[in-house]
């Protein structure tokens, strides 16, 4: 099938790129030519693994190509997907300009009949609104359907996850809609769940809000670990046996990040209060994730009484492992709070130093390997589990930094080990 995707984002781009690899050609749309021209030439401009490598062999075959002009990329297309960002307001709920944008774009430039794709997560309605509006801007009577069809993908492991997902969800109002969706997807080999448009729109922001839910309750459960003397892990890995809870996405750490959980959680809640539904629950989750990102901080200043002059090597900026994203990491609020006491920063991450550098404060220096960060420091802080992070050893620690004494915001070490090596070691709901 010949397909367009707008947006080239994390969505957008490696939904295009895996679409052209199962066998269709797709013309991805940016508005950003430098970027067109760069990702013309095989280079992603996200840093996602593996993802350049099936970009530049779908684009020798000539199944994969870019442009600026929606004119080019809609000419032949029987499907367009939206793919563009719908970040948050000031008042939590989702800023739906560029979606409106590129409808209003798409309705524009449609020639013919066409099915489009909403993959950006909405709220609940907005599918109908992209159609009214592409709707008021065709210039023929053409039969446009609207799909939604959100994106379960994982940053960091994103082209596995467009391979391998649990589930394609279609949200669909015509049968002619569905079955076209579905045709295109069938290759992938991934279940196929086919709802209602709203049904699916809702099937995201749950999913998202019951993940972020989880997370925010093994904090609580952590906390209260640390408080009473369990471990969190024994606990975890106790709840995790029934078949009902499940084992995965229960690691408690220093809250979540990113930039779909936590503009997701605030959407719901904001779309609960508009539909006279306070989703009490969900905004408890939230508060206890603000909670979470300061415990660290909470913890060293319990520990030193006074952080005022104290230099702390921060290991790891980026939300999470294998991405270069910072948007909403834990590490902003862990370094604003540091740099608020009164201590020395030094960062570093493996790949997202660059864009460190854009949201945490003026104040934070940056270091090139993580022995750099550690030469010098008082103590260290474990904020992003990259497997490079996770291999330091703990007498490497020791030789490094001015006193031994490590906060591990991600449980990467074992305490009886770090105390037999001599490391002062502090952690996220285990006995020390
Ligand atoms: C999340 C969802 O997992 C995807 O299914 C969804 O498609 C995506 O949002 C989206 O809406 O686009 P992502 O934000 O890439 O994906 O990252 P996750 O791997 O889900 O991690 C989110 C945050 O939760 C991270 O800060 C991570 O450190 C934290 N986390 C995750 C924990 O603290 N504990 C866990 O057990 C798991």
């Amino acid at each position: 099938m010949n397909i367009a995707v707008v947006g080239t984002g994390y969505v957008g781009l490696v939904t295009g790129v895996a679409l052209s690899d199962i066998g269709h050609n797709v013309t991805c749309i940016d508005i950003d030519i430098e970027k067109v021209k760069k990702m013309k030439r095989g280079e992603s401009p996200i840093y996602e693994p593996g993802l350049e490598d099936i970009m530049k062999k779908n684009i020798e075959k000539g199944r994969l190509d870019f442009t600026k002009c929606y004119e080019d990329g809609l000419k032949n297309a029987q499907v367009a997907y939206i793919a563009v960002g719908t970040p948050e307001k000031e008042d939590g709920t989702a800023d739906l300009r560029f979606i409106e944008a590129v409808a209003e774009s798409i309705g524009q430039h449609a020639e013919h009949d066409i099915v489009v794709v909403t993959k950006s997560t909405v709220p609940v309605g907005t599918n109908d609104y992209i159609r009214e509006i592409i709707q008021q801007n065709l210039f023929e009577n053409m039969k446009v359907d609207v799909v939604s069809n959100p994106e379960f993908l994982r940053e960091g492991s994103a082209v596995h996850d467009a391979f391998h997902g649990d589930r394609i969800v279609i949200g669909a109002d015509t049968q002619s809609a569905a079955d076209t969706i579905e045709q295109v997807n069938l290759p992938f080999g991934i279940p196929i769940y086919k709802t209602d448009i709203r049904s699916a729109e809702m099937i995201k922001y749950a999913s998202n809000a019951f993940l972020a839910t989880k997370i925010s309750f093994v904090n609580e459960i952590s906390n209260l670990c640390d408080a009473l003397g369990a471990n969190i892990e024994d606990v975890t890995a106790g709840m995790g046996m029934d078949a009902r809870i499940g084992n995965k996405f229960l690691n408690a750490g220093i809250g979540y990040g990113g930039s779909c959980f936590p503009k997701d959680t605030s959407a719901l809640v904001q779309l609960a209060d508009q539909a006279g539904e306070p989703f009490e629950l969900l905004r408890s989750v939230i508060k206890t994730n603000d909670k979470q990102k300061r415990l660290l901080v909470e913890k060293a200043k319990e520990r030193f009484g006074s952080l005022q002059g104290k230099t702390v090597a921060l290991l790891g900026l980026a939300f999470k492992p294998n991405t270069d994203d910072m948007r909403e990491a834990p590490s902003i609020t862990i370094a604003q709070e540091l740099v608020l006491a009164g201590a020395n920063v030094v960062g570093y991450d493996p790949i997202a130093t660059e864009n460190a550098k854009n949201v945490l404060p003026g104040a934070v220096t940056y270091a090139t390997t993580a022995k750099e960060a550690c030469q010098n420091a008082d103590f260290a802080m474990i904020l992003t589990e990259w497997d490079e992070i996770q291999a330091i050893q703990l007498d490497e620690y020791k030789s490094w930094l001015n006193e031994p004494i490590l906060f591990d915001g991600r449980n990467c070490h074992n305490p009886t080990k770090a105390k037999q090596n001599g490391i002062e070691y502090h952690s996220i709901g285990r006995p020390t």
